[in-house]
């Protein structure tokens, strides 16, 4: 150390000088510690003077010794004081630079899509509402007045027997899950001024087995014309005209005699098509028939001034065998990547 500067007042002010100067420039902690490397360490000015306090005169040491001191201690406190500004403004930075906008929304969402018995429910809508009739709606916990008695069915007339019914507790209030949308013809007959144009899509429910034909909660179509002079003619055109919207020119309907209560006559529906999975075949697609006069009657409408007809058909089992699905629990499910397959539509 024989080569550092005299003690002097002079020398130590300027010494501190420049460390404090050097502190207060630091910008960041990586400049601090250049700093106090420079002006604190081992071989920094102040360090050297210090040393240089063995070669001084015994009656100097100790106020040399005080003046180097209180330099020291200045210069530590304004290090630590820099320090402790310096480690905050870069945590704030820190949290700044790693801030998560929580509500921000994630960019992988995906855009969800409309069921496909929804897109083809409202698809056979389209259809007779394109040829002018209206869309009714029922309530699927209905009266069993409606979904039974007013449609012809008697008190133990078999064929209430032959839907396997959801009754609902309390029986003495004859709340049933409806069974059919047949009651939506009775309400619509009631609730509307004739002629009666309309077409009823809807949920129904029966204790029904959940497998790959049948689903205890399940969606059919009805359709109901009440105006003077209606034919069956105008029940298979109808149904003709419904089938090639539907399934394509190529597609054929045909009637078979059956027995529903509130139809008379009454026939099984089928439907042709030439490139059904299996090849070209029939398949029973609903039924249909003339409005029974009774189901006229029970709406207050004569049945010797108008005659009407109805037909009804399940959704699931028409999104079947157009889209050949082969599993109708698929439909139930909700899982997206079945419905990916007809078109993410929204
Ligand atoms: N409601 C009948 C059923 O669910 C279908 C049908 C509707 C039959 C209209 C004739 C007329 O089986």
């Amino acid at each position: 150390m024989s080569d550092a500067p005299e003690i002097t007042p002079e020398a130590v002010a300027a010494a501190t000088d420049a460390a404090l100067a050097a502190i207060a420039a630091a910008a960041d902690s990586a400049a601090l510690k250049s700093a106090r490397a420079a002006h604190v360490g081992d071989g920094s000015p102040l360090a050297r003077l210090n040393a240089r306090l063995r070669d001084v005169a015994p009656e100097r040491k100790a106020e040399f010794g005080k003046l180097i001191g209180q330099a020291r201690g200045r210069v530590t406190q304004a290090l630590a004081a820099r320090e402790a500004e310096i480690e905050a403004a870069e945590l704030t930075a820190r949290l700044e630079a790693e801030a998560i906008d929580i509500t921000a929304l994630p960019t992988r969402a995906r855009v969800g899509a409309r069921h496909p018995l929804t897109l083809l429910q409202e698809e056979i809508s389209d259809v007779f509402v394109g040829m002018g009739w209206e869309v009714a709606e029922g309530p699927e916990l209905e009266h069993e007045w409606f979904n039974f008695d007013a449609l012809n069915f008697d008190v133990d007339h078999p064929a209430r027997q032959m839907q396997d019914t959801f009754f609902v507790d309390p029986v003495e209030r004859h709340l049933v899950m409806r069974t059919h949308t047949s009651p939506v013809q009775v309400r619509s007959m009631l609730d509307r001024e004739l002629p009666v144009y309309v077409v009823c899509p809807g949920r129904v429910y029966r204790t029904d087995e959940f497998d790959a034909t049948h689903l205890p909660v399940f969606s059919q179509v009805e359709g109901l014309v009440i105006d003077r002079g209606i034919t069956m003619a105008h029940l298979k055109g109808t149904l003709d005209h419904f089938a090639r919207v539907l399934f394509g020119p190529e597609a054929k309907t045909r009637l078979r005699t059956n027995y529903f209560p509130f139809t008379e006559p009454s026939a099984e529906l089928d439907l042709w098509h030439p490139t059904f999975k299996g090849g070209a075949r029939w398949i029973e697609w609903g039924g249909c028939g003339m409005v029974n006069p009774n189901v006229l009657r029970a709406a207050g409408i004569d049945p010797e001034e108008y005659s009407g007809f109805a037909f009804g058909m399940g959704i699931e089992r028409t999104l079947m065998f157009r889209s050949d699905v082969k599993d109708m629990r698929d439909m139930a499910e909700g899982d997206v990547r079945f419905s990916e397959q007809f078109g993410m539509v929204v």
